[in-house]
């Protein structure tokens, strides 16, 4: 089997693996779905933030006083690659509910594959916060490729990608746009069919989620 990419953090907790394959199944129901993808999301978080800054900060204990850890710094930030990237969104904020959360409107061209932005909207300070981006599927990676580079303009200096399913085809393509960019994925699946769907994969995230086919 090929080894695990340098950047790349695949999440093989038993749990995440079991939601995972309810989750690819085809008979698995709008309701199950969603719900899978919510607890997925949340122990992908408890991953993806695994090192997050802390401090230590004086507190009293019913019994003595103490130093004790809390977060440092500003709230993270959770972006959202719209549509599919809000069902994982929820399981995440359950984790960091007082995490900042920003949205990116991109749809694929069904024809070309390319990623067209038709939504933006972000906290303000990015660069004073560490950035992770959510969308369940990583597949020709245009999309993820775009959003971070939009982040970046935008002045984003710490960004992380989380998704349920990665393509080899999409790791390549964010390693060679965004190196410094870790992607933390529940799999990494085969391949891409000819319409940019990862095989075997789970079909469309979007639609499965919605309900929407
Ligand atoms: N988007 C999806 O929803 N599914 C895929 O397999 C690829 C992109």
């Amino acid at each position: 089997m090929a080894s695990t990419p340098a950047n790349v953090t695949v999440v093989a907790h038993p749990l995440v693996q079991h939601k995972l394959t309810l989750m690819r199944k085809r008979e698995t129901t709008v309701v199950e779905f969603r719900r899978l993808a919510r607890e997925i999301a949340l122990l992908l978080a408890y991953e993806v933030t695994r090192d997050l800054p802390v401090t230590s900060t004086p507190i009293d204990t019913p019994l003595a006083e103490m130093s004790a850890p809390v977060l440092a710094g500003k709230k993270l930030c959770l972006v959202s690659i719209l549509r599919a990237g809000n069902g994982l969104l929820d399981g995440m904020l359950d984790l960091v509910p007082s995490a900042r959360v920003g949205h990116i409107g991109i749809y694929r061209d069904p024809d070309t594959l390319v990623a067209v932005e038709y939504y933006y909207k972000v906290p303000e300070d990015l660069q004073e916060r560490q950035v992770i981006v959510v969308d369940p599927m990583l597949a020709t990676g245009n999309s993820a490729v775009a959003a971070v580079s939009k982040l970046k303009e935008d002045g984003a200096q710490q960004i992380k990608f989380t998704c349920l399913l990665a393509a080899p085809e999409g790791i390549a393509q964010m390693q060679a746009a965004h190196p410094d960019v870790q992607i933390f994925t529940a799999a990494i699946d085969q391949r891409l069919n000819d319409h940019g769907y990862i095989v075997p994969g789970l079909g469309d995230a979007g639609d499965r989620l919605y309900g929407t086919r």
